[in-house]
């Protein structure tokens, strides 16, 4: 709220936990970190709503979904019990979405969420979704065959937008990650949030009328250190997206920097993480381009800190915000070799280039 955010996005469901207690799937495995009952949701939305913030719910599907599979292993393709993982990464297990009994899924756990939220968004994932279990899975082929589509991608947009249309009945409209949209097109039905999109789905999302949410992976994502992205990369990228036309960028709702928390145990990292690069965010958001300066913005931040200090939010310090080209080197690789794999630390310092 002291930066001006206006809404909270809670992803609650991921390959490594389930962060809600559910009454309808009670066996859903819970996340190692905080698991919400529906009273903690409710006093969180009535707590948000104090400030004006509105409380956005998100169960990722069809992928980022091994801790359903582990409890529900007859909802995959192959129907094998697997653990729920420990990770970060992109795994092969996703929901079966050949078989109708992953819909009846969707639609009880959905409607049971859907109360907890008075808001008119809920966030339905897609992103990451790997095809490799669908290319073996005798039902999702032959659904695939049935409904004439070439491609893997058509049939997850074939699911997707049945589950937008279930949000949409109940007066709900649907957010789905740029992924969604590479089987097929979408306009008014459902919000995009563009994060990692290089075909560009969104840009052409937003110059056919749809609505899209800024979250670029390179510039905004706070879960990754300020030697990859510092605040001046941050506060220098348009949100408005090159390549959507002038008239259209009013389909630009907004911007959203995420935080995920797989290598985030605490509140103090959270907040070292995300500020500046979070007021920073919501500066530009909120900002007309020519009015935008980062060296002013540095120097009002520095001012406001001991606020922030104040309230226990510790930021990073300043000589931490913008490393230098050795700094960022080395600083990105250190991040990445105790974490994640060689193919994204490539992409990765391919794009810090940039
Ligand atoms: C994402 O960060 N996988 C949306
Ligand atoms: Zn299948």
């Amino acid at each position: 709220a002291k930066s001006k955010y206006n809404k909270l996005h809670l992803h609650l469901c991921d390959h490594q936990g389930f962060s809600y207690f559910s009454d309808v799937y009670p066996d859903l495995p819970l996340s190692p970190g905080t698991t919400y009952t529906k009273d903690d949701l409710r006093e969180i939305v009535s707590y948000a709503g104090m400030f004006g913030i509105d409380v956005i719910p998100e169960i990722d599907l069809p992928g980022h979904s091994t801790a359903i599979i582990s409890s529900y292993p007859e909802l995959s393709c192959r129907k094998l019990q697997i653990p729920v993982e420990t990770k970060q990464g992109i795994f092969d297990d996703v929901l079966c979405i050949g078989d109708e009994n992953t819909l009846q899924f969707v639609y009880e756990l959905l409607d049971e969420i859907i109360p907890l939220f008075p808001y008119e968004n809920f966030h339905i994932g897609g992103d990451e979704v790997k095809y490799r279990r669908w290319e073996n899975c005798p039902k999702c082929t032959a659904k695939k065959q049935e409904l004439g589509f070439d491609n893997f991608s058509q049939l997850q947009w074939h699911f997707t937008k049945q589950v937008i249309d279930h949000l949409n009945k109940h007066g709900k409209k649907a957010i789905v990650w740029n992924e969604s949209l590479a089987g097929g097109k979408l306009t008014d039905e459902a919000t995009v949030q563009m994060w990692l999109d290089p075909k560009k789905h969104s840009v052409r999302h937003a110059n056919r009328g749809g609505k899209v949410i800024t979250s670029d992976f390179y510039h905004y994502y706070c879960d990754y250190p300020y030697h990859m992205t510092p605040l001046r990369k941050t506060y220098n990228f348009n949100p408005l997206l090159k390549g959507v036309a002038p008239v259209m960028q009013k389909n630009v709702l907004g911007v959203e920097a995420p935080l995920w928390t797989e290598y985030v145990c605490d509140f103090d990292k959270l907040c070292y993480m995300f500020f500046p690069r979070i007021a920073a965010v919501a500066e530009v958001g909120w900002s007309k381009k020519e009015n935008l300066d980062c060296a002013e913005f540095e120097k009002r931040f520095r001012k406001i800190t001991p606020i922030l200090e104040n309230i226990g939010i510790h930021p990073a310090k300043p000589e931490e915000w913008n490393p230098t080209p050795l700094q960022r080197l080395s600083g990105t690789v250190k991040f990445f070799s105790d974490k994640i794999s060689v193919d994204l630390l490539k992409s990765s310092l391919s794009n810090s280039k940039k």
